[in-house]
């Protein structure tokens, strides 16, 4: 799949364009200064890049080589540091509460597989840590913005919520949106996006 991944950034300009994602974007005043974010699925590097260079300590991984190498020329560009990790979630040794924030922007999985991403992010969160996401709904498929065909990659409210029991939503909504980002997500879709806190730890 990452070959799939690699052939869509095989062009000159940015496939989901150079700007953050616009939730993202809304929701990164609940941060703590310098917080420590970890970017899944971070492709090109936009989302990443713009946390950086908001004065966060940043992560990314992605398992597209080419996405990676856009990345890091995006940060390079941008004059913040970001750490590229070229790496295969699902085979990746997530580190344990080692974040203050976890974002995932348009990282669709098969169901057992998103699961177990999720189960990770969870994990990999500091207590009060904050999880970002957001997703295309099954709803997009009657839309023409982007996006996977497969309905079982598709996700709800409900499913979020069931997959992180170790999160509490502060913010978990699904409906349309404009999207703007590149050539990849262009028109009205219909998503789904939350933030959620990591509980504290009991005791
Ligand atoms: C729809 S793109 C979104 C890219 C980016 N989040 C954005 O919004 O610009 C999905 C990204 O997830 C990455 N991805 C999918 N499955 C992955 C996996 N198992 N491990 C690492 N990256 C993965 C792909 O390489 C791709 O860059």
């Amino acid at each position: 799949m990452s070959d799939f991944w690699n052939q869509k950034y095989s062009r000159a300009d940015y496939f989901y364009g150079d700007e953050p994602n616009e939730f993202l974007r809304s929701q990164t005043f609940r941060l703590p200064p310098g917080a420590r974010v970890l970017v899944i699925g971070d492709g090109e590097g936009r989302n990443g890049v713009w946390l950086a260079q908001q004065g966060f300590s940043v992560t990314t991984v992605d398992y597209s080589a080419v996405g990676c190498q856009k990345a890091r020329a995006l940060a390079t560009r941008s004059g913040a540091p970001v750490d590229v990790q070229c790496v295969d979630l699902l085979s990746w040794d997530w580190p344990v509460a080692a974040f203050d924030a976890v974002v995932s922007i348009y990282l669709h999985f098969l169901p057992e597989d998103r699961r177990r991403v999720h189960h990770h992010i969870a994990h990999s969160l500091a207590p009060q840590g904050w999880f970002i996401v957001e997703l295309f709904h099954p709803a997009q498929l009657a839309y023409s913005s982007g996006g996977p065909k497969a309905p079982e990659m598709l996700v709800t409210a409900a499913d979020l919520r069931a997959d992180c029991p170790e999160l509490e939503w502060r913010l978990l909504a699904e409906g349309e949106a404009l999207l703007a980002e590149g050539p990849g997500h262009a028109g009205l879709g219909r998503v789904t996006h939350g933030v959620a806190q990591r509980r504290p730890l009991a005791g």
